[in-house]
């Protein structure tokens, strides 16, 4: 199953991507961690995206796409993926699109989430992650067991520079100028199904999967 997860920042993407890959044995492709995963290798694209990240906006979409082009040329994408954070603009839904026809493969399902504005800013703001694993909290939601501190690692958890107030806001509106008009674009493809994204991340989990025809 090719499978994409829409929805704005904060909306649990990345949560219900990493329940979801495990569930159907298919990799979890997240855009977003790939970039942070280059600004902490130190690589050319790390240095290069790290000021745009930290702002709030985008990265080009040449090289978002390049950088999932390459993604999607390893074996491990055979039996289907999930995409968390990508497509984000309709440019890259189109070269989506056609980079999948190439491969004669396409779209099964684009799930967008569901969730009030207020909410959004209570999950980034309270959202915390492991440095060493990537394990995802959340300071009242999902805390881990010692104060601060990754249940698997031991890390003392950080937070996200693009977390923080200031950025937030260019998040959400980057998100509704840019990337909340793709729900159309899937839309009018027929494979758009909305998800509320509201209740706990076992809830959530369970009503995509029905969604998806998977429970
Ligand atoms: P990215 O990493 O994709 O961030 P995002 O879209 O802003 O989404 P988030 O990761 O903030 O939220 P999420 O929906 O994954 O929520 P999560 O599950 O963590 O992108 C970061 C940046 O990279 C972009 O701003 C851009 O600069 C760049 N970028 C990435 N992709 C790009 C692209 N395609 N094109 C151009 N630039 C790109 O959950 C949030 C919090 O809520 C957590 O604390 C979690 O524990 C908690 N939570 C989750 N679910 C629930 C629940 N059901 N109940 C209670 N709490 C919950
Ligand atoms: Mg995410």
């Amino acid at each position: 199953m090719i499978l994409i997860l829409l929805g704005p920042p904060g909306a649990g993407k990345g949560t219900q991507a990493k329940l979801l890959a495990r569930d159907l044995q298919v990799p979890h492709i997240s855009t977003g961690d790939m970039f942070r995963d280059h600004k902490a290798r130190g690589t050319e694209l790390g240095r290069q995206v790290d000021a745009i990240m930290a702002s709030g906006g985008l990265v080009p979409d040449d090289v978002t796409n390049s950088m999932v082009k390459d993604r999607l040329s390893r074996p491990d994408v055979a039996g289907g993926f999930i995409l968390d954070g990508y497509p984000r603009t309709t440019a890259q839904a189109d070269f989506l699109d056609q980079l999948l026809v190439s491969l004669g493969r396409r779209t099964d399902r684009a799930v967008s989430y569901e969730i009030a504005h207020e909410l959004l800013v209570d999950r980034m703001s309270g959202r915390r992650s492991c440095p060493s694993c990537g394990t995802v909290y959340h300071v009242t939601a999902n805390p881990p067991r010692k104060g601060g501190v990754c249940d698997r690692e031991g890390a003392v958890l950080v937070q996200r520079d693009d977390d923080k107030a200031e950025t937030v806001g260019r998040r959400l509106q980057e998100y509704e100028a840019k990337t909340a008009p793709l729900k159309r674009y899937y839309q009018e493809r027929g494979v758009l199904t909305e998800v509320a994204g509201t209740g706990s991340p076992d809830e959530v989990l369970a009503t995509t999967k029905r969604a998806l025809g998977r429970s």
